[in-house]
């Protein structure tokens, strides 16, 4: 790389900091210069490594997060810029670390407010060490058609109109990020457009000054016409008079302090930025402006004049064949980011997921439309939340009540029972909570628990074909299939299930009417006269009084087939015997108790001696 030139299209940047929005703009420059490769090769962010994803055109890439600037440099020996985002507290100690590193040319150092003492120490040490840094208090700078630190020159659309993409044959530095955005501009209408753009920043002692990237320019050839915008306070706008004035710039400067104002605003002000207050008359604006145009540089009477006098002189250089101006072309677009889009109301595209229970997007989420704050002071309860997410319907209090006796009912039954005994044993092999439960879980079927859904569609088999009780239980048998939500391992006419006759219980007292469950009730009358324990069993029972209940609160005969169909009745068993099925899998955990082994003696063997062979 040539002594002069700090920025090229191969340049290749580490950018210090979290700054995630100003590594997407610089990779959009890149892309918008066509650039071969991006030229950010790893953010350092001492918080987290991994990586971040960020868009390359249409495409998205990734970039390293990297921990520390040593592990970086190691890294990417390529990369000589860092572009510097740490806060004003760490930009110094992060600054000097970087100036140590070997491969590391430049640093732009973005931090406001870096104590004088420090920003000297940090110029000395580059000057030193004939490293750059750009900054303190700067947002940068930009090397038109080749590598933009950070967020310099603002939106892409301002790129596109200062044709930043593309480099022309101006020379440009100021004082000021925010000036430089209208500069760009300015050099974008009056001439071919920027070459290079740098911002020196605003403080007192700048890492580079003014000068310094003016010789650069002087001696690039690709410069031919210089612009500055110098600014009240400091005495730093003299070095370029000397400079003109012994030969060290050559080429056409036209610039402008500005700051004129401040002689009729009254006592010593300070602008913006830390240096700009004129602490004697040298000092001033007018001062400054005079010397320059004493130089022999191209100064304006205002800045309103600024432009013409960049025109002409540009035009003078055309003129006199210095400048062969730069061709125009068509830079490649920059897509819209997708959350822009959207909120300018520019694309609209059809949604993957549809929902209609649940909305989490305002300030409190809702079920069914009822925000959940509502739902606890309202006491909706176990029972109205089901009501809402499961049905959709804010469900009266004794729907709610039935459904949390439900849920308490069947909670659990003991240990010997097959879903509770199938979590035992995945507990005492070691495995985790998510594990036992599912094993557990996964037992509910048609013989255990999960009769609730078939109960619910044998019984409304018979009752719909209008059949007696004794006409079902044949139809039943004739077609060799059990009839779901009869029978019980355990209980008998003699021996009720005392969950059956509380819901039962319950039913009549507070159901308007219980036409299934009466259907079933003789159906049972029928199978105990064959065998006492094929009574109406829990799971039965569960299932018919909640067909009653779906009806009573006007669900349609069609809305309760479908819910028969997504399994909706079993539902309530799994959700109510998972409790139980927990507390098991707590249970063994904390008696501690090993892997379970069937005993052999409980098991019948029967294997034949040796098959005999086939074929
Ligand atoms: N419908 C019609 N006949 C039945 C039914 C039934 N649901 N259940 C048993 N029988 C008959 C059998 O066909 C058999 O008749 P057979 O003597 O003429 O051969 C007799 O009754 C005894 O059958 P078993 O299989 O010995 O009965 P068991 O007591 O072992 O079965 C079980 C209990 C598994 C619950 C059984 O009754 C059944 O499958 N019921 C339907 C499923 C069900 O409702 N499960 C939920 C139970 S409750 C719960 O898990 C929370
Ligand atoms: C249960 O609720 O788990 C029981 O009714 C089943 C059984 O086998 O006893």
């Amino acid at each position: 790389m040539k002594d002069y030139e700090l920025f090229t299209r191969d340049t290749k940047a580490f950018v210090y900091g979290s700054q995630t929005r100003a590594v997407q703009r610089m990779l959009d420059f890149d892309y918008m210069c066509r650039r071969d490769s991006p030229s950010v090769v790893a953010m350092i962010t001492p918080e987290r490594g991994g990586f971040e994803k960020f868009f390359w055109g249409t495409r998205e890439i990734r970039i390293p997060r990297i921990r520390s600037i040593g592990e970086a440099v190691d890294l990417f020996p390529a990369a000589d810029v860092l572009v510097n985002f740490a806060s004003q507290r760490s930009a110094f100690d992060v600054t000097m670390e970087a100036l140590e590193a070997d491969t590391i040319w430049t640093i732009a150092v973005i931090a406001e407010g870096v104590p004088e003492r420090q920003a000297r120490i940090l110029a000395a040490a580059a000057k030193e060490k004939r490293k750059w840094i750009i900054g303190p208090a700067t947002v940068g700078g930009i090397k038109a058609g080749a590598f933009k630190i950070g967020n310099t020159a603002g939106t892409m659309e301002n790129i596109r109109m200062a044709k930043l993409y593309r480099p022309g044959s101006v020379g440009f530095v100021s004082v000021s990020g925010g000036m430089s955005n209208e500069a760009y501009n300015i050099i974008a209408r009056t001439t071919d457009g920027l070459n290079e753009g740098i911002a020196i920043g605003g403080d007192a002692y700048p890492g580079s000054t003014l000068l310094d990237h003016l010789l650069r320019y002087e001696k690039n050839p690709e410069i031919k016409l210089l612009v500055c915008l110098g600014e009240v306070g400091g005495t730093a706008e003299y070095e370029i008079a000397e400079a003109m004035k012994d030969g060290r710039i050559k080429k056409p400067l036209v610039i402008w302090v500005t700051g004129t104002c401040a002689k009729v605003l009254p006592g010593q002000v300070q602008f913006g930025h830390a240096g700009a207050k004129a602490g004697s008359e040298i000092e001033t604006a007018d001062a400054k402006n005079a010397a320059l145009r004493e130089a022999g540089a191209v100064v304006p009477d205002s800045f309103d004049d600024y432009h013409l006098r960049i025109k002409e002189t540009y035009e003078r250089l055309v003129a006199d064949g210095t400048i062969t101006p730069a061709v125009d072309f068509d830079p490649p677009q920059i897509p819209m980011d997708y959350k822009q889009a959207v909120a300018e109301g520019l694309i609209r595209r059809p949604t993957h997921f549809v929902s209609t229970i649940c909305d989490e997007r305002g300030e409190v989420h809702s079920y069914a439309g009822v925000p959940i704050d509502d739902v606890i002071e309202e006491r909706y309860g176990i029972g109205g939340v089901i009501g809402l997410l499961w049905f959709k319907r804010v469900i009266p209090p004794h729907a709610r009540e039935f459904l949390e006796m439900v849920i308490q009912i069947i909670a659990d039954h003991g240990p010997a029972v097959s879903g509770a005994h199938n979590t035992i044993v995945a507990a005492r092999a070691g495995k985790d909570l998510l594990s036992s439960l599912v094993s557990g879980i996964l037992t509910i079927g048609p013989r255990f628990g999960g009769a609730v859904n078939g109960a619910a569609e044998h019984f409304l088999y018979g009752l719909r074909s209008n059949l007696s009780p004794r006409e079902f239980v044949d139809a039943m048998k004739k077609k060799n299939v059990r009839i779901q939500g009869i029978g019980h391992r355990l209980h008998t006419v003699e021996n009720p299930d005392k969950r059956v006759e509380i819901l039962k219980g319950f039913a009549k007292e507070n159901f308007r009417a219980t036409p299934l469950l009466d259907y079933a009730l003789s159906v049972e009358e029928v199978t105990t006269k064959k065998k006492a324990n094929l009574i109406l069993n829990v799971d039965g029972c569960i299932g018919v009084l909640l067909v009653d209940l779906l009806k009573e609160l006007g669900f349609g005969d069609d809305e309760i087939d479908r819910m028969i169909a997504m399994g909706t009745f079993n539902a309530l068993f799994v959700l109510g015997r998972s409790i139980g099925l927990i507390g098991h899998y707590f249970d063994q955990n904390r008696l501690e108790q090993g892997l379970y082994r069937h005993p052999l003696d409980d098991i019948l063997y029967d294997v034949p001696e040796r098959p005999e062979e086939v074929g």
